[in-house]
This record gives C-alpha cells, structure tokens and sequence, in this order.
C-alpha cells in the first residue's frame, strides 16, 4: 500500500519510538487523522538501535506499508545521524538512523526526525495550534522535555529547550513530569518549576504560545491554570497520535525542515 487511494485521498506512514512501545499507523495526510487502528509492539531491550529498526520492520510489516515512512527518535537528528542520547541507549550516537532502519526495512525509504519535532508540527497544522499564525512552541512532558518551535508550518529542527539551563538546573531535571513522579509533588509544587522553564524560553524567543504535550497533558485541566508565565498554553490536542502523524508529515515532506 502506498501514496493515495483511488478517492484522491493522500496517505502517509508515521512510526512512534517511545521508551516503551513503538507505534505506527497510516495517517490521512489532509485531516491528520489516523485510517484504521495504531499497532503498537513493546520497545525491545536493550533499545539498540539494530533492536528498534527491526521493531520499526515489523510495524511497518503488519501494515503491509511499502512508501515513504516516517519514524521518531527522541534526540537529536542531524542530517541523519543521531547526536544526543539523554535518555536512551548511548550505542544510539553516531548511528546514520536512516541507514540502520533502511537495512532493516530492506531498502525502504526511511525519514527520521526528533520525537518533539514530530508532535509539533502536526499539533500545529491539525491540532492545538491549527488556529494560531504565530510563534508555536510545543513542549513534552514526560520523561524528559522535548520541544518543538514551528512558524506558519516551518519547523526549526532540534530545538532542546528540556536542555536549557534554569536557575542552575537543566529544564528536564527542574520540569519533567518524571521530577514530578520521583519526588511526588503536587501539581502545584510541580508547576511552579514548569513556571521557571516557560518564562525562560519565553524570554529567549517571545513565543505566541505555547502547546503542552506528552502524557500529563492528560490532565491537563488540573495544572495549566496555575501557571504564572505571560504566555498562552493550551493542552496538546491530538494526544498519542501526534509523533505517528508528524513523522508521516515529515516523510512526506509536509513538513519543511
Ligand atoms: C531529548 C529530546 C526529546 C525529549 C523527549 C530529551 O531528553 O533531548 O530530544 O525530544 O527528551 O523525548
């Protein structure tokens, strides 16, 4: 299966790499909406990066997918190789992701882009962010922070703002939800520290707002009206579909990046 269907409709192949499972679907590249169900196979340990491509294979195998294929990776990507690795497997830098998944999908075209990134750019053209013409800024909650800025559907690659330093911390140490797991604070304990990271970032590059993913976005009701930051946030809106859709916009070079 491949491009577009007979009605028209164009088709895309996004692939998600999480810490815990990789999930893939087939994603109507004009709504960014999924066709059909996600697949998802758990995240293979050790995640090396031989292990992931073949997990990578097989999700794409159970779609029957043969065209453009779009897969996250949550580091930076540069030109096709992997530079960071804050919170996977280490064997992970230097790897030409593209080459490795290619092999593994026996020549398949593969595109690899910034988990972050991914969400981003589909949360701004179908989700959170469809109505705003402005600065976008998508952050991640989760394990670590992963970010995204997007302006008028151009994305700025491999911003890491979960990197920055914050009053002497990296953001991702002060802010992730992990922090917040670890040391069971309240919401309001932990959204003073989120406070801290938007009104750096705020005042590095004057967003028009913000959009916050990963999964405690969730509950997203109990903790964006207590922060204190200039800004808008809103909650991301295409939730555990938005890395499958961005990496299938990415591959289909919806996406200027
Ligand atoms: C990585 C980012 C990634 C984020 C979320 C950070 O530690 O540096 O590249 O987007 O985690 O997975």
């Amino acid at each position: 299966m491949t491009g577009s269907d007979s009605s028209g409709q164009r088709r895309g192949f996004g692939i998600d790499v999480g810490g815990s499972g990789v999930k893939g679907g087939i994603v109507d590249l004009d709504t960014g909406a999924l066709i059909g169900e996600r697949f998802k196979l758990a995240t293979p340990q050790p995640a090396t990066p031989e292990a992931v491509a073949e997990t990578v294979a097989a999700v794409t195998r159970e779609f029957g997918w043969e065209g453009p294929l779009g897969v996250t990776y949550p580091g930076v990507v540069q030109g096709g190789v992997v530079r960071t690795a804050a919170n996977v497997d280490k064997a992970w830098i230097g790897t030409n992701v593209n080459e490795v998944f290619t092999r593994a999908l026996d020549g398949q075209q593969v595109t690899v882009l910034n988990d972050a990134d991914a969400a981003g750019v589909a949360e701004e053209r179908f989700g959170a962010g469809k109505d705003n013409t402005g600065v976008i800024v998508l952050l991640t909650f989760g394990t670590g922070i992963g970010s995204a800025v997007i302006h008028n559907g151009i994305l700025l690659p491999n911003t890491e703002f979960g990197h920055l330093e914050v009053g002497g911390k990296e953001a991702e140490h002060r802010a992730a939800s992990s922090v917040k797991e670890r040391k069971d604070w309240s919401y309001e304990r932990w959204t003073k520290e989120v406070t801290k990271v938007l009104v750096a970032i705020e005042n590095a590059i004057w967003p028009d707002l913000f959009i916050a993913g990963g999964g405690i976005s969730r509950k997203a009701d109990k903790w964006i009206p207590l922060l204190t930051n200039r800004t808008p946030v809103v909650a991301a809106a295409l939730q555990n579909t938005a890395g499958i859709v961005g990496a299938a916009m990415a591959a289909n070079r919806d996406v200027t990046h």
